[in-house]
């Protein structure tokens, strides 16, 4: 009955993915502290609990992904079948939601649940998106489907860009993409191109360059309310169940002399990287938390394969969790580095306490994200190859050498300037008033 009362509603929908879920509910949450109203449309696979959230109103949405879809490496295969299947649901959803509220202020969707910016079109409301990843990775959807790469390189890179290198992550993405990359690319930059507002969970200060660029390349405003985690610190989204042992374990390690290692909610390793990992943590000498994962690595339940003697060499210098609270982890004193695949909320969590890292890329914007932390940035070192000797003396330049220290510093200086974002006058706090100031006026 409350819900309904309030004139300002918007509808919220969701990517069903970890690195996604928990960003849309922070925003989520941000706004209704703004006095909006929110229903959420999610797709049924990693439906979030709606008990955890009562302030919300829930609708799941048929998604019809089959079992192989949902096992498959084939993350633009997912997108596009998630974006076809969803479409005719959600529309229904929303029509209903309509009838319901009588006004919908905007739907604001992730941006790789591209199928909504139509339906907005189609019912004549204003579309936003969320962007989850960088404002950076804009430049490539917008721009890059038709360039040959000397157009690419005269309209992204600038002197300012270049330790970026974009290139690389360029060829990345236009190295044989499949036919459901060509269509889920060529779908996200028409709903960036159409869209009324795109919001990302980032900080200007961390890609001014880059967003001066996108500003001029795509025709809606770009509202950066980043770090979405410390505007809505209390969100409780883990698809996984977090094992707390960690804190007590980390209670009792020196401080910062833990490295902290995670590959966030997707990448796998195989076997063989598995045992080189574990043979190079066990031979820095120094203690760390490693989350693995249940069938994170190759067809193992868990942690069956880690090579013998391994657990007896390393003992209670090793805690091994399946997850772990990661904001909380990256804030206790005693972690000194993360080393990280780079998913870009693990990226901002890190920034935002400090923490150097030690940049093991997987997949999609991963990369560019390590470019940011080891040449932009410089707050983190890349481990290139996963095998034994490289992964020690890479962690020990990270949590030993003077370099970690150096990183260390900047990392402490970025914290620094997240904080001030945050402040009254901070680019956060502008981008964001901003933003509700675009949706109430949409919203008469
Ligand atoms: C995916 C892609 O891999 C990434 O490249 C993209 O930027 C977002 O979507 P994911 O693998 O989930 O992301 O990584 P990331 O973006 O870092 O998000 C992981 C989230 O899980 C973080 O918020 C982190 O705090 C949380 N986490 C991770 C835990 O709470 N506990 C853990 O043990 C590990």
């Amino acid at each position: 009955m409350e819900k309904q009362q309030k004139s300002r509603h918007l509808v919220l929908v969701m990517l069903p993915l970890q690195g996604h879920i928990t960003p849309m509910l922070q925003l989520a949450t941000i706004l209704h502290s703004k006095g909006f109203s929110i229903t959420i449309l999610h797709p049924e696979f990693n439906s979030p609990n709606p008990s955890d959230h009562p302030e919300f109103t829930f609708v799941s949405i048929p998604d019809k992904l089959t079992k192989s879809q949902l096992s498959d490496n084939d993350v633009a295969g997912f997108m596009q079948s998630l974006n076809k299947n969803c479409a005719a649901p959600l529309q229904q959803c929303l029509n209903k939601v309509l009838a319901s509220y009588g006004h919908i202020a905007a739907i604001i969707y992730d941006t790789l649940m591209f199928c909504a910016q139509a339906i907005a079109d189609h019912l004549r409301l204003p579309g936003m998106t969320l962007r989850t990843s960088s404002a950076t990775t804009l430049l490539f959807y917008t721009v890059f489907p038709e360039l040959d790469e000397k157009d690419f390189i005269s309209k992204i890179e600038s002197p300012e860009l270049e330790a970026l290198q974009l290139q690389r992550f360029r060829s990345l993405l236009s190295h044989n993409p499949t036919e459901a990359m060509v269509e889920v690319r060529a779908a996200f930059t028409n709903a960036v191109m159409s869209t009324s507002a795109i919001i990302v969970n980032s900080m200007e200060f961390l890609e001014q360059e880059a967003l001066s660029k996108v500003k001029k390349l795509v025709p809606a405003p770009i509202f950066t309310i980043g770090p979405l985690h410390k505007l809505a610190p209390t969100v409780c989204c883990s698809l996984f169940t977090e094992d707390d042992k960690c804190i007590s374990w980390l209670n009792n390690q020196a401080p910062e002399s833990v490295i902290y290692v995670s590959f966030g909610s997707m990448a796998g390793i195989d076997k063989q990287e598995l045992i080189e990992a574990a043979w190079g943590l066990a031979n820095s000498e120094l203690p760390f938390l490693w989350v693995v994962r249940p069938g994170m690595v190759g067809s193992s339940e868990w942690i069956e394969l880690l090579p013998n003697g391994f657990r007896e060499s390393v003992g209670q210098r090793a805690c091994i969790v399946q997850w772990t609270p990661q904001k909380q982890v990256l804030a206790h004193a005693a972690v000194g580095g993360f080393w990280s695949h780079c998913g870009w909320n693990s990226s901002v969590e890190s920034i935002c306490e400090g923490v150097p890292m030690l940049c093991k890329p997987f997949f999609g914007d991963q990369v560019l994200n390590t470019s940011y932390i080891c040449n932009v940035w410089k707050i983190g070192l890349e481990l290139h190859e996963l095998e034994r000797g490289n992964v020690e003396r890479r962690i020990k330049r990270v949590m030993v050498d003077m370099e970690g220290k150096e990183m260390r510093k900047r990392a402490m200086e970025l914290k620094k300037d997240a904080v001030v974002c945050l402040m009254k006058e901070g680019s956060t706090s502008c981008c964001l008033n901003d933003l509700t100031n675009q949706i109430s006026l949409s919203s008469v």
